[in-house]
């Protein structure tokens, strides 16, 4: 017994010594073992699983170096991180892009038809003799887990120093290969056609437009039913932005219209302006290629204002939870609408639910089954009745609903460690008014971040928190509610299985 403990001792003091700070790892969100990460990228359907790549640094914990890190998956929520995927050279950097599957081998680079190829920017710095240089290159992989340089790139070179983040996949109608990339400095997004993922036309530009206070990065741009009818479809440009975001920092935003194979019309006024996510934390959100029905997209949930700053190791950068997405008339216009992705229901366990008036009851109860966990699954439907004020207390912040405004808010400003930067103490808020009297919020907390689904997923609010000893989950009100329906799992960890290669 004493050997035991010992044992047990020694292990838990080698994780500190190492830095393992287990109390923030994400449980049921990606993240890599060890080292930096920012956007995800090239994700894509592919050789029978999802594979997402992300922005890594296999050098360290602040941004540098930047790869192509790489992480599978069968279900989207339990991922295996694999070798790196693409890795700097002398060439440069290999930043954010796309991945497509080649069933006709149009481009020959496949072994058998059905190969992924990956369209990367690469970056070479600025140095004493050359400027800084961004264009586009491809990489390929006929298993999945090794990728190969083209020895043809860049296949698309304008000489611009910012020229980033293909989007680039197959449209039917037309024939043709698309890449959406950026020219970040201009706001501007520019179409591309291709038959082979060699040879690129330039199609016709998009913007400014609706936020341009910050560089335009990470386009992405897909298609969907409006209110699931599959022959009323409209497109969806989505453009990250930094900084310039409504809560600060970076953030993104979308645009909504049609696209004839040549040129993107947005549905609305040029100055509209349409927030993917109201939190602070939600950035460079992809959707898979090749995937099924209804999508599937995750995001980098982090800021850049202090992405290099947040208390993590030996890690730092996670992702979202997967979302699924669709399009619903609202009486505004058409509206992107996210849920977390089906799978997660396959990690809860130890459901509770309630059914009163009683936020005393519902409090004690909720004392006794949410205490000592911190990633969970939070689905409510709240009738205010006499209260103005209704907040949840979630890992030491606030998810709270201001009746007379209508408006939902996470407010962190107080909860846990927010000393690590002046920018990340904050108060993020969207309009979300009752429906039927009611509110109803689906809340997904883990460890060290919270994603507010609200108005049945036409509002997302993703922020981090770094909570120093979580609180129970617990709400409060300033008068009498006239009900609550609730429902909160626990969920199921797939960090340990995570990493196993
Ligand atoms: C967005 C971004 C991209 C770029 C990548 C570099 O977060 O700036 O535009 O490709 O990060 O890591």
């Amino acid at each position: 017994m004493m050997k035991r403990t010992a044992a047990v001792l020694l292990a838990g003091a080698l994780l500190l010594a190492k830095g393992q700070d287990r109390s923030y790892r994400p449980q049921f969100h990606f993240s890599p073992a060890r080292n930096w990460t920012n956007d995800p990228c090239g994700l894509v359907y592919a050789l029978g699983r999802y594979h997402l790549f992300f922005q890594f640094n296999p050098e360290g914990d602040q941004w540098g170096h930047m790869s192509w890190g790489h992480a599978v998956s069968s279900d989207l929520v339990r991922w295996t991180e694999m070798p790196v995927a693409i890795r700097e050279d002398a060439g440069g950097m290999i930043f954010t892009g796309s991945s497509v599957t080649d069933r006709a081998n149009t481009s020959g680079l496949c072994a058998r038809p059905g190969c992924i190829v990956s369209i990367y920017t690469g970056h070479r710095p600025k140095s004493a003799s050359a400027p800084q240089v961004q264009n586009q290159n491809l990489a390929f992989s006929n298993d999945g887990i090794v990728w190969t340089k083209y020895t043809g790139n860049p296949v698309l070179d304008t000489g611009k120093a910012d020229f980033r983040d293909p989007k680039v996949f197959w449209h039917e109608p037309s024939r043709q290969w698309v890449m959406v990339v950026m020219l970040p400095r201009e706001r501007k997004a520019q179409f591309y056609g291709s038959p082979d993922l060699k040879r690129w036309r330039h199609l016709s530009d998009f913007g400014p437009a609706g936020a341009t206070g910050g560089d335009w990065e990470c386009p992405d741009f897909y298609e969907l039913p409006i209110d699931d009818d599959a022959k009323n479809t409209r497109w969806v440009l989505k453009i990250g932005l930094n900084p310039g975001h409504l809560a600060g920092g970076s953030g993104e935003q979308y645009f909504i219209g049609r696209f004839d194979g040549e040129r993107f019309t947005n549905d609305n006024p040029p100055d509209r302006i349409l927030w993917v996510d109201y939190g602070r934390d939600c950035y460079c959100e992809f959707t898979f290629n090749n995937d099924s029905n209804p999508p599937h997209a995750l995001g980098w949930m982090n800021n850049w204002q202090y992405a290099g700053k947040v208390p993590t190791s030996p890690w730092r950068g996670q992702m979202t939870v997967p979302r699924t997405l669709s399009l619903r008339t609202t009486p505004e216009g058409v509206r992107l609408v996210q849920m977390p992705a089906a799978a997660i229901e396959s990690l809860r366990e130890r459901a509770f639910k309630f059914r009163g008036a009683d936020i005393g009851v519902l409090n004690a109860k909720l004392a006794a089954r949410s205490s000592g966990s911190s990633s969970y699954d939070l689905v409510a439907t709240i009738r205010p009745g006499a209260a103005r004020q209704i907040a949840f207390k979630v890992l030491d912040a606030l998810v709270g609903y201001d009746v007379r405004s209508g408006r939902i808010y996470v407010d962190r400003t107080h909860a846990g460690d927010v000393s690590f930067s002046p920018k990340f103490p904050s108060r993020t808020e969207a309009p979300a008014p009752l429906r039927n009297g009611a509110l109803e919020l689906r809340i997904l907390a883990d460890r060290s971040s919270i994603e507010v689904f609200a108005d049945d997923g036409l509002v997302v609010l993703t922020n981090l928190v770094y909570p120093k000893s979580p609180a129970a989950l617990s709400l409060s009100a300033d008068g009498t509610v006239d009900g609550i329906d609730l429902q909160l799992w626990q969920l199921r960890s797939t960090w340990q299985r995570s990493h196993i290669r």
